[in-house]
């Protein structure tokens, strides 16, 4: 893996070392080791450097903490803090955090990313979002979301095809509904609740949502359609767990040219940008006009 990074690094917004679930256990100490190594000797140009740290309740935050942040604090860039419940846990890492920032010296604050993966945690969202200055994001936990709910889907993010709204069932020759005619099912999105109850704590705070894994490798398509729900509903970015969903990540999270060439043609056509007009049959006004300025926004940032 470390030797992959050079060739990857380029090609990503963030590249993560992950020292959580994925590390066997007796790997642990191995893992932390290697990332102060890749910290220390690889050029990440304009690519962040972040890691997943184990989970605050875990017996290897304390040293994944004590030694990240003393011998490569310079080179990281956030701090992904695994299984938040609460605001507690980011006050914690906070004041840790500084501690150690101070000790080494280090002249700007490592950022905070949770990942929202525990009922406890989606409850307390705002409050986590709003738990410090360092808190940059949050991204969603799908696998032990799932498990902490106790939700019965074993895949890792997407749908499942048992979830679903069945369309009415037609009249019988007798005029009376058939329920046991053929009729339409539409699968639902799992995800939905929770990626918007994310998006609008990250909002009222000013930080950043992020979709977070999809298991699936094999099935890029559901991936694309996970991560543009995530993406229409105002999330930034996802987790690439394998080299395959990165050009998917970047095409989904950048919006297409046609896009954004019909979000600029309504703000040409708004003139000073109020008021209503008609343009192809369509009421646009204020409110629309300021939805295409964060298309034409995101287009020219990327
Ligand atoms: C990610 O860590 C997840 O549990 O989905
Ligand atoms: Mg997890």
């Amino acid at each position: 893996m470390v030797a992959k990074v050079p060739a990857i690094a380029p090609t990503v917004d963030i590249l993560l070392g992950n020292l959580e679930d994925g590390v066997p256990v007796a790997e642990k100490e191995a893992a932390r080791a290697g990332l102060v190594t890749v910290g220390k000797t690889v050029q990440m140009g304009d690519t962040q450097l972040w890691t997943r740290i184990n989970s605050l309740d875990s017996p290897w935050a304390l040293d994944d903490l004590t030694t990240l942040v003393t011998e490569i604090g310079n080179d990281l860039d956030v701090i992904m803090i695994p299984k938040v419940e609460g605001p507690e846990d980011i006050h914690y890492a906070d004041r840790l955090v500084a501690q150690l920032e101070a000790r080494a010296g280090l002249t700007r604050p490592i950022l905070f990313h949770a990942i929202l993966e525990t009922a406890r945690g989606v409850s307390n969202v705002e409050d986590i979002c709003g738990a410090s200055p360092r808190m940059q994001g949050i991204s969603l936990g799908p696998a032990d979301l799932a498990a902490n709910r106790r939700m019965k889907t074993t895949r890792v993010g997407g749908g499942h095809p048992d979830y679903v709204v069945q369309g009415d069932p037609p009249a019988g020759a007798d005029g009376v509904p058939d329920i046991s005619a053929e009729r339409s099912r539409s699968q639902q999105d799992l995800w939905h609740y929770t990626i918007a109850r994310m998006v609008d704590a990250c909002v009222t705070h000013g930080i950043l949502p992020f979709y977070g894994p999809f298991g699936d490798i094999a099935d890029t398509v559901a991936c694309e359609a996970q991560f543009r729900n995530a993406y229409l509903l105002g999330c930034v970015g996802a987790w690439s767990l394998h080299p395959k969903q990165i050009d998917i990540a970047k095409r989904v999270f950048s919006p297409a040219p046609e896009a954004v060439a019909q979000a600029q043609r309504v703000i040409d056509a708004m003139g000073d940008g109020t008021g209503a007009i008609m343009l192809d049959g369509k009421m646009e006004d204020d409110a629309s006009v300021k939805q295409c300025h964060v298309v034409v926004e995101l287009a020219k940032a990327l």
